[in-house]
């Protein structure tokens, strides 16, 4: 199905950083959309329709598909071509190349996933909370004057800081840790001058050799971190991850999981504080952070969307996809469906169905640092309610978003002011 004067791409910058009234359209007049205006770096060049990318916006359709990994493929090549063989002669250098989570379909994906699982469990995050509570309190301490922006003094240091003590990085190794996860991202943003990507790649294998001195220290002598976790991580008949998985899966783990929760926070920040009585009810009333949190990821979700690759041809809504072609599953799209969720721009903690969302996916892949992720970013607010209740964003406030990568979208500021006693 096309719409004629529907031109969307979900790689345009300027059309997603607004992507609301689109995809309602979209969603209305067009449920599967064969956009020819995919990205050329991230196609799959044998694909029948290289260069196309079908963007499916409704619920129940997302749902579909991210139900059905047999059908809808999370395997290697959905990201394009792949990282370029001059990149990889120097990743050789250091530990064996390794499928991670997001880039597998069961049942490689479900070995990995029980594995990797065991450190991110309801009891592991529980055992976590006061530590990231302890980090909370120390930014928020940080907060005095009557005013603050939020997003760069408070919301981007603690996502940072709670997940890498989570995982177990000592504080005056994670900025650098953090610098070589960048890297490690560089390796798969298609388009980027090789020569960049080479580079990048000499620096991860120092960053893979640290993985094997920390992996070796935690099996010598175990604490409670989640690279503990991997490295003692077992399944069925002795299974373990190897430590190429380990290195793999942790800068997967740091990738996937700091940027999120930094966009998520400021996100659900933004939706609570852009209208004062949903911060006083939640101030008043604990009990419904949980709901608002739900709520405000829902209407706010940081990942936009991500890709799948047809297994098979298969029509979806009226619409034939072809083997091989690239899916633009749009998360946020399904949690603004009217069918799934009544009026979905309104606000509304307590709504039936809330569950329902797919801000975390769903499914084979859903967010395996969900349960860290709820945790964190409602002791983030739970801290922040404590500190600074009075806080306010200007009356005036226009929020502005930006994408740190295509697939993330993130409120640019957060500048909060409160009243001062003397
Ligand atoms: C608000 C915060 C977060 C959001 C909105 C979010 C969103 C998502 C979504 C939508 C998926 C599904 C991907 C798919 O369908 O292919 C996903 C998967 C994943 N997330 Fe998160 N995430 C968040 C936080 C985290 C954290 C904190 C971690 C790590 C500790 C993490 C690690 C991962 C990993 C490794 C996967 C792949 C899982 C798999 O394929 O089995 N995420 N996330």
């Amino acid at each position: 199905m096309t719409a004629a004067d529907l031109h969307f791409s979900p790689f345009d910058p300027e059309q997603t950083k607004d992507p609301y009234p689109i995809w309602d359209r979209l969603r209305g007049e067009c449920p599967v959309y064969k956009s020819s205006m995919g990205s050329d770096e991230w196609m799959v060049d044998d694909a029948e329709d290289a260069g196309a990318v079908y963007v499916v916006t409704k619920h129940e359709d997302v749902a579909y598909i991210l139900e059905h990994p047999d059908k809808f493929s999370s395997g290697e090549d959905k990201n394009g071509p792949g990282i370029p063989p001059e990149v990889l002669e120097e990743l050789a250098k250091g530990l064996p190349l390794s499928t991670t989570l997001y880039n597998t379909d069961p049942p490689e994906h479900t070995r990995m996933r029980t594995l990797v699982g065991q450190g991110l469990s309801q009891q592991r995050v529980a055992e976590n909370a006061p530590l990231t509570r302890a980090a909370a309190e120390e930014l928020a301490a940080g907060l005095t004057g009557g005013s603050a922006e939020l997003l760069e003094q408070y919301v981007r240091p603690l996502a940072n800081r709670a997940l890498l003590d989570f995982l177990g990085v000592p504080r005056d190794e994670q900025d650098q840790v953090l610098q070589w996860n960048g890297l490690w991202e560089m390796l798969f943003i298609p388009g980027l001058p090789v020569e960049d990507q080479r580079q990048a790649a000499a620096q991860i294998v120092e960053y893979q050799r640290w993985y094997e001195r920390a992996v070796e220290d935690r099996r010598a002598s175990p604490r409670q971190d989640m690279l503990t976790r991997l490295a003692l991580a077992e399944a069925d008949a002795g299974d373990k991850l190897s430590m190429a998985e380990i290195a793999w899966c942790t800068m997967e783990l740091i990738s996937a999981g700091a940027a999120n929760t930094v966009d998520g926070l400021a996100n659900v920040l933004l939706v609570l504080l852009s209208e004062p009585k949903r911060w006083e009810a939640v101030l008043a009333d604990r009990d419904l952070l949980a709901g608002a949190v739900e709520e405000g990821l829902r209407l706010e979700g940081p990942t936009q969307w991500l890709p799948r690759t047809a297994a098979g041809d298969i029509e979806l809504s009226g619409t034939r996809i072809p083997k091989g072609a690239m899916v633009a599953v749009t998360y946020q799209a399904a949690n603004r469906d009217p069918e799934a969720f009544p009026s979905p721009e309104s606000y509304d903690p307590q709504r039936p169905g809330l569950a329902r969302h797919v801000a975390f996916g769903r499914g084979a892949h859903y967010c395996v640092g969900a349960g860290w992720s709820r945790m964190a970013i409602r002791t983030g607010i739970e801290v922040l309610l404590d500190t600074i209740p009075d806080a306010r964003l200007p009356e005036d406030f226009e929020p502005e978003f930006y994408l740190p990568i295509p697939v993330l979208r993130c409120v640019t500021s957060l500048p909060v002011s409160w009243p001062t006693t003397g």
